[in-house]
């Protein structure tokens, strides 16, 4: 099975409140399809997530009442979007059903605790593929809190086992600098912690290497002996097929 997130930078654009990007979407999940592989789907929230997040300072938990309907509003925007991924998949011939860890999880002071996973394995089982999101999760220690798609990559890592994980961007791979401003930027087919030290304590790291960063870290705590994890381009039609047919694309892998 390959675990696939795809990140909200590919199915939103990031620069508008609540705008889906429909036809990549579709294309992604057509490539997905057309693969013939057996996938898990988790996507982020992009616009439809982050930029009330941010406004209401939703990551720092319950700060006061104010942040309320901020809540229910990203909870209801989250699941909006989800519905509009799931209906592209079924669109694509892949049954399956939007799982909001909002209304299934807790978590204890920014980790997800998932105590009971029974109907996503079941759903699994008998091959409706459930799909998790980025969402706003209680949280027993702050009220509430921010649960990203990467964390929950990691849980769905941990309970289904894959045998290669592939996280959907709208950037190559790993680069040393942000290579939207700095033409040196220097790309890493490969990353282990050493080159990831180097790139994130460089003073040329801004925000978008710094989110990149984030990732890759989780993308090395999730690569083993036998598990491949990698970041693609989503946004070159045909690459995400390419990479699922086993073919050598431009992405960067991370090594143990
Ligand atoms: C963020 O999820 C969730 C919310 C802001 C509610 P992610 O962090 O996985 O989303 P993307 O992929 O960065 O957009």
């Amino acid at each position: 099975m390959i675990l696939i997130k795809l990140g909200g930078s590919v199915i939103t654009d990031k620069s508008e409140y609540r705008k889906f990007q429909r036809e990549q979407v579709a294309r992604l999940c057509r490539e997905i399809a057309d693969s013939g592989r057996n996938v898990m789907v988790v996507h982020g929230a992009g616009s439809y997530g982050h930029v009330i997040a941010k406004r209401y300072s939703l990551s720092r938990g319950l700060v006061d009442f104010s942040q309320i309907p901020a809540v229910a509003q990203v909870q209801y925007d989250v699941r909006e979007l989800s519905s509009l991924v799931v209906r592209e998949f079924l669109g694509a011939g892949i049954p399956s059903v939007s799982v909001p860890p909002g209304s299934c999880f807790v978590m204890e002071d920014g980790r997800l605790v998932a105590e009971d996973t029974e109907a996503i394995r079941a759903l699994a089982h008998i091959g409706v593929m459930p799909i998790l999101f980025g969402d706003v999760v209680m949280d027993r220690r702050k009220g509430f809190g921010i649960c990203s798609g990467d964390q929950l990559m990691e849980l769905m890592s941990d309970m289904f086992r894959p045998e290669r994980i592939v996280f959907v961007s709208d950037i190559d791979g790993l680069y040393s600098a942000d290579p939207k401003t700095d033409a040196g930027a220097e790309f890493y087919p490969e990353v282990d912690r050493g080159i990831l030290e180097s790139v994130s304590s460089g003073s040329t790291v801004d925000d978008v290497t710094g989110g990149v960063v984030n990732k890759m870290e989780a993308m090395l705590r999730m690569c083993s002996e036998d598990r491949d994890c990698v970041l693609v381009n989503g946004t070159v039609p045909g690459r995400l097929l390419s990479l699922l047919r086993g073919e050598d694309v431009p992405c960067t892998r991370a090594r143990l």
